[in-house]
């Protein structure tokens, strides 16, 4: 039974250690499909994905983030891209990208699997496309890291909801 959405928004962590079991393809593949289901601007669907389990591609693409660690634990990454031509407000594609990470990150704790978020690599993003043969025309936004969790205790905080609503009118 998958989990009701609320407790799935509220229950998913960033996964940082998994074990060395590979992450079926089918499940990568269902995981995008969620991304892909997220609102777009003028439903302008932007993103762009490229999936990497080869390890060589891994090691290189650890070396370009402060976390590599966590690329080299990962048995799986996709990296979410915009696609240039397809843009049409730099900031609202960029909000696009972030709902569909969001619905990756979602979709990969239905399926029992582990993820995280990966933006410290942006620093390095020319030498990302580099590594994966890309051209210019795509601007990576984040690279998620994936995998069968090797623990799940993992604890994070929200600051109380007061906090963060301004005004209620
Ligand atoms: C834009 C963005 C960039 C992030 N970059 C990284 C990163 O480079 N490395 C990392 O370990 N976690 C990264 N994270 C994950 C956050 O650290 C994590 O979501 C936050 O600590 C809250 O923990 P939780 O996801 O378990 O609730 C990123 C998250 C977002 C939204």
């Amino acid at each position: 039974m998958p989990l009701p959405i609320l407790d799935a928004i509220e229950q998913r962590r960033s996964i940082r250690e998994f074990t060395d079991q590979t992450v079926d393809i089918t499940a990568l593949h269902k995981i995008i499909q969620a991304g892909v289901w997220a609102p777009s601007g003028l439903s302008n669907q932007p993103w762009r994905f490229v999936i990497v389990t080869d390890a060589t591609t891994r090691a290189l693409l650890a070396e370009q983030t402060h976390y590599g660690h966590i690329v080299l634990a990962a048995p799986a990454l996709i990296a979410v891209y915009l696609e240039k031509e397809s843009m049409y407000d730099a900031m609202k594609d960029a909000q696009s990208a972030g709902a569909c990470i969001q619905n990756m990150l979602l979709a990969a704790e239905a399926l029992g699997l582990g993820a995280v978020w990966l933006g410290q690599i942006l620093k390095n993003k020319g030498s990302v496309g580099r590594i994966l043969d890309l051209p210019a025309n795509l601007d990576l936004m984040a690279v998620i890291a994936l995998g069968h969790p090797s623990r799940r205790d993992q604890k994070s905080q929200r600051k109380p909801l007061a906090e963060f609503i301004v005004k209620e009118l």
